[in-house]
């Protein structure tokens, strides 16, 4: 798929996350046209008409409602859909429910949009990925997860802080499970062309302050929803930025999720890896060097991520 002049992005789900995810496409223009799906029509058509009011200011159009027909014909379909996690409830907690809604409504969106890439958001968002991917039959390029892109952006935004730097200078991710076992890949984490523990530009990174940066970043959601009940604006971001990429056949460098086959031990699992993100969906980098550390953090992940599939039977 190369870059599509009349592109379509539709989002499953008019929740918090699912209107966060439309209004920051319509802000960023990720797609030309933008079309919001729920099951709760008074609610779906609110939404609509709320952020079709603000349409003068951007160049991409708003539709949706109710009715799954809604998505047709669309490129990308961003699924935001499902239970959402309550204060100091895991993700993992919310799988039986999301994988039973979305065995329901995946095989309607894709009589519907057959050629489109699919983007899971809802969570627990691997597991839910391997789910769609099984449900699908799809490709696993054309099937991926939101995973650590959000993880990331937030590990990027606290270390740019600490470093006094523009957070798009800071390269570092976070990889494997979104979810509590994610973790960074400090051993090619850089700031400009500096790796993260040689940056000596005002006081040097310890490993007890990066630990904690870390622990930061796996809770910060946690956090969030303790505060205001829920995440929504940089998720919603996240989502959009990965829409561009699909759509723009970017080929960007995102750690996105999805379902790995044979490298690294994680066959059949989907989880989080700096992959090559554009039209024709998303492509882990195999080459991406890890140190062993690493590689037993990962395998961990994936460990956590087969635990609960297993309970599903995925
Ligand atoms: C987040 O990390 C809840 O997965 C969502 O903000």
């Amino acid at each position: 798929m190369a870059v599509i002049e009349n592109s379509k992005l539709s989002v499953i789900g008019a929740g918090s996350v699912g209107a966060s995810l439309v209004y920051a496409s319509l802000i960023r223009e990720s797609a030309n046209q933008v079309a919001l799906y729920d099951i709760a029509a008074e609610k779906v058509e609110a939404e609509v008409l709320d952020l079709a009011h603000g349409t003068q200011f951007t160049r991409s159009s708003v539709s949706g409602g109710s009715d799954l027909d809604v998505v047709a014909d669309s490129h990308v379909v961003v699924i935001t859909a499902g239970a959402k996690q309550q204060p100091g409830q895991s993700r993992m907690e919310l799988a039986g429910t999301n994988v039973g809604i979305l065995e329901r409504l995946l095989p309607q969106l894709l009589e519907r949009a057959p050629d489109a890439i699919y983007v899971l958001v809802t969570n627990p968002v691997d597991v839910l990925t391997v789910a769609a991917r099984q449900i699908s039959g799809l490709p696993a390029e054309r099937v991926i997860g939101s995973g650590t892109v959000l993880d990331t952006s937030r590990l990027r935004w606290l270390l740019a802080k600490r470093a006094g730097v523009l957070t798009s200078s800071v390269h570092a991710d976070i990889v494997g499970e979104h979810g509590d076992t994610e973790f960074p890949l400090w051993s090619n984490a850089r700031i400009g062309p500096v790796p993260i523990l040689d940056w000596t530009a005002g006081e040097r990174f310890s490993i007890d302050e990066l630990d904690g940066i870390a622990h930061e970043v796996r809770n910060a959601a946690y956090t969030v929803i303790r505060g205001k009940g829920a995440t929504n604006y940089a998720i919603g971001l996240s989502g959009a930025r990965i829409v561009e990429a699909l759509l723009d056949d970017e080929r960007a460098v995102l750690p996105v999720s999805t379902v790995h086959s044979g490298a690294l031990g994680l066959d059949g699992i989907a989880l989080s890896m700096p992959s090559v993100v554009g039209g024709n969906g998303a492509f882990p980098i195999a080459e991406t060097p890890i140190s062993e550390t690493e590689a037993g953090l990962l395998a961990a992940s994936g460990d956590a991520i087969r635990a609960t599939m297993q309970t599903l039977g995925l």
